[in-house]
């Protein structure tokens, strides 16, 4: 399974924010919750080889992280949809101090913990952390197995202490191009990387397949 880790560095990891005015009311979720559509979401499909975490520094809860793989049901695109499911997960005092992923409805798990609870949850994946002004993921040869796990900031980027325990857990900074791009971006010209990796190249450019392909008549 593929991964993405995003960190919100103030992202609130309680239920308190206003669904009318998430991006003032709640440490920039609707940062978080535009990553979770980028990277699991597609026009029309799910990722089936993909989960998400989101780790939530912001609050007296924090930090936490909720994890959405997908399995997960009903999942739309829209921010206020996804910040509802948040809201839900996020809001009974008594998960407050689960300390392993508890799984609170398919494919929805949240736990008590931070970036070390997160690592440990990764197993050994080969780890790869988007930064700008490091390697060009088109250079990295390495990039592309099945367990891959990227670590992702948010409009802070990371903070020191997260940017060093990557650094030692083994992390490889890998750039996205020349330009500091929102995290949702970063995270889709990655999945487009893998899937044009992934994809023999006639199976999604083939001439006619798809309307741009068309020829004007
Ligand atoms: C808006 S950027 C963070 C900017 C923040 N001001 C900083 O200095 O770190 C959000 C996240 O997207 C990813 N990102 C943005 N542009 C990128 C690039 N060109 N290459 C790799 N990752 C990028 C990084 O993980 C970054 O932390």
């Amino acid at each position: 399974m593929r991964r993405f880790v995003v960190f919100g560095q103030k992202a609130t990891a309680s239920g308190d924010f206003l669904f009318d005015d998430l991006p003032g009311t709640s440490g920039r979720l609707d940062v978080l919750l535009r990553c979770v559509r980028a990277a699991l979401l597609y026009s029309h499909g799910i990722r089936r080889d993909v989960t998400v975490y989101l780790v939530l520094g912001g609050g007296p809860r924090a930090p936490r992280v909720l994890r959405i793989d997908p399995r997960a049901q009903f999942l739309r695109p829209d921010e206020r949809s996804l910040a509802i499911l948040a809201n839900k997960v996020l809001t009974p005092e008594e998960r407050a101090s689960d300390t392993s992923f508890v799984e609170v409805r398919p494919g929805v798990s949240i736990l008590s913990g931070g970036l070390a609870a997160v690592l440990a949850d990764m197993r050994g994946a080969p780890l790869y952390v988007l930064e700008e002004n490091a390697l060009d993921l088109r250079d990295d040869v390495s990039l592309g197995g099945p367990e891959d796990a990227f670590f992702v900031g948010d409009h802070l980027g990371f903070d020191p202490h997260t940017r060093a325990a990557l650094a030692e857990a083994g992390g490889r900074a890998i750039s996205v191009g020349p330009l500091s791009l929102h995290a949702e971006d970063a995270i889709t010209i990655v999945s487009n990387e893998l899937d044009r990796r992934g994809a023999p190249r006639a199976a999604w450019a083939t001439p006619g397949r798809g309307t741009t392909a068309r020829r004007a008549p």
